[in-house]
């Protein structure tokens, strides 16, 4: 197979979806159909159990476990599938972000009761401000939930998504009988036995056929010919390159846990799905079909051995073939790196490589080399485009506990803060440091980790935070951005790019000092153009 081919034949996604929504329920079901696992529960055991969201300890522990799950790779129907994960516990959303990288294209998986839910909104955010593929699977179908007209509206308006359904159920919860199959023009009969699923698929292209009330009964078949019908008339015809350019949606309806619909979404997904896409560097777009190796740092893994303190990278490999022990350039550092042992991913271990292709992921052993976003090149100049930083949930300062570790403390943050375990504030005034985490039990992990891997003792102090925001003056000279500094000294600080931060204590001070200083831009998001 040659280099092309190779590309073509590749899809690296992601799963992106509230915690419950049935994320690892799915991949799952996909790993069995690539035959990548032999039995359903196999992913689902690495997973942090609910109950122990409570136990940082619980955390440390699934952390190692999830280098395991970090990156799933099988083989379907000819095409290498590369499902990244993207950690959907609240306190690991930094870290998901991030992966959000290193995808091609996404599904998005909705709960047919919950509907859009916070963390998918802001999943999908993301998703759309850089135009990536997004399949919806609307899932849960063997349970009541809400009425599919509603959920494609919430869809549409609370995710600001264009969609078009390529499935549509027949009832649902206890009326479930099916889904008709818009893409395939198949109807799927619903066995209700989870070691069957699917009864029979049967084509069927005129769903006028009075065959249809043979079939799933009268009522079903005159709700599914309205239903179709509506869906005719309000959404447009499934349009392969709005979907790829990120500007429509399609969205499959079933039920994971039943592995009902999955083979459709499978199916359609290698079909639509995008090959590794050029990616932007700031110095230019770089095509995946180019003879040099290009690839980029999008998720750091601690060793969980604290007597170790190497670590794992992960890289996307963007174009040309990744090879081992041959030398690359490490952009940030200006040095030449070669690795001997790279590391591949599939089903559930991880195993070394001589090459890889673009779209794979390769993980490689690193003693702090690397941060998130470095560029590895074959010796061009070039920085990859990470995703923006975000405004912490949680702020609290940070002290040394034990003054005779400070250098310690310092070497431990600034690395936990490369892998993205949270983001560090040095406030202006006097120069004290706050960490900011997405999740409150982040601290507790933070403070962990840092006894134990690095040696060293802190200890935290409340600040109240409402929000931060990255300050952009229109002009650094004139006397308004003078005097916002002066005044608001107290709550300004730079972040670990020195970039300016302005953390507000409340939304209300918010306000006022945005509309007291009108020529300085509040942004809620890290990068700006
Ligand atoms: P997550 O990764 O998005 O957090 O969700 P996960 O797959 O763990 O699914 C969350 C819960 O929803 C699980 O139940 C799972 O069995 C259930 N689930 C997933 N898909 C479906 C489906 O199609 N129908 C129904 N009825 N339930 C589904 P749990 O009780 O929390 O866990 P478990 O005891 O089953 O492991």
């Amino acid at each position: 197979m040659n280099f092309k081919e190779q590309i073509q034949k590749r899809r690296t996604f992601g799963i992106i979806s509230h915690p419950d929504a049935g994320k690892t329920t799915l991949t799952e079901k996909l790993l069995l159909f690539g035959g990548a696992i032999q039995e359903a529960g196999a992913v689902k055991n690495n997973k942090i159990k609910k109950s122990a969201t409570s136990d940082f300890m619980e955390i440390e522990r699934q952390r190692g476990i999830s280098v395991a799950t970090s990156v799933l790779a099988f083989i379907y129907k000819d095409k290498k599938i590369n499902i990244l994960d993207t950690p959907g516990h609240k306190d690991f959303a930094e870290d998901t972000f991030r992966t959000l990288t290193a995808v091609d294209s996404v599904i998005v998986v909705v709960d047919v009761a919950k509907g859009v839910e916070e963390q998918t909104e802001k999943l999908v955010e993301v998703c759309r401000m850089r135009n990536i593929p997004m399949i919806v699977f609307i899932n849960k179908l063997d349970r009541e939930g809400k009425d599919e007209f509603d959920l494609l509206d919430e869809l549409e308006q609370k995710l600001g998504l264009s969609v078009t359904p390529l499935s549509f159920p027949i009832g649902m919860g206890y009326d479930f009988k099916g889904i008709y199959n818009i893409y395939e023009k198949n109807i799927n009969l619903f066995s209700g036995d989870s070691k069957k699923n699917i009864e029979e698929t049967i084509a069927f292209d005129d769903v006028s056929s009075p065959e249809l009330e043979n079939i799933i009964g009268n009522k079903a078949a005159e709700t599914l010919r309205d239903n179709l019908e509506l869906v005719n008339g309000v959404y447009p015809d499934f349009d392969k390159e709005s979907y790829l350019k990120g500007a429509q949606q399609p969205v499959f309806f079933g039920s994971a846990l039943n592995n009902f619909g999955v083979r459709e979404l499978l199916d359609c997904f290698i079909e639509i799905a995008p090959a590794p896409r050029a990616k932007k560097a700031e110095e230019r777009v770089v095509e995946a079909s180019e003879k040099d190796m290009t690839g980029f740092v999008f998720k750091i893994h601690a060793n969980m051995d604290p007597k170790h303190r190497d670590r794992l990278a992960f890289v996307k490999i963007v174009s040309g073939t990744f090879e081992r022990n041959k030398p690359y350039l490490h952009v940030r550092q200006n040095k030449n790196l070669k690795f001997s042992s790279p590391n591949a991913f599939f089903a559930e271990k991880k195993e070394i490589v001589d090459i890889s292709y673009p779209g794979d992921i390769v993980g490689l052993h690193d003693t702090g080399n690397f941060k998130i976003g470095d560029t590895l090149t074959e010796g061009e100049e070039l920085h990859y485009k990470g995703i923006p930083s975000f405004s912490p949930e949680h702020f609290r300062y940070i002290n040394n506990a034990d003054p005779m570790k400070s250098k310690q403390l310092y070497k431990g943050i600034d690395q936990l803060m490369d892998e993205g375990v949270a983001q560090l504030f040095t406030l202006e005034m006097n120069g004290r440091k706050v960490i900011g985490t997405v999740g409150a039990l982040q601290f507790e992990v933070i403070q962990y980790r840092l006894e134990h891997e690095y040696g060293a003792k802190c200890s935290y102090e409340n600040f109240p935070v409402h929000k931060a925001c990255w300050i952009e003056p229109e002009d650094p000279k004139n006397e308004e951005f003078k005097e916002f500094k002066r005044v608001k000294q107290k709550f300004l600080a730079k972040d670990k790019k020195d970039q300016l931060v302005f953390l507000a204590d409340s939304q209300f001070s918010l306000q006022m000092t945005q509309q007291k200083y009108p020529t300085v831009k509040f942004h809620f998001v890290s990068e700006f153009d």
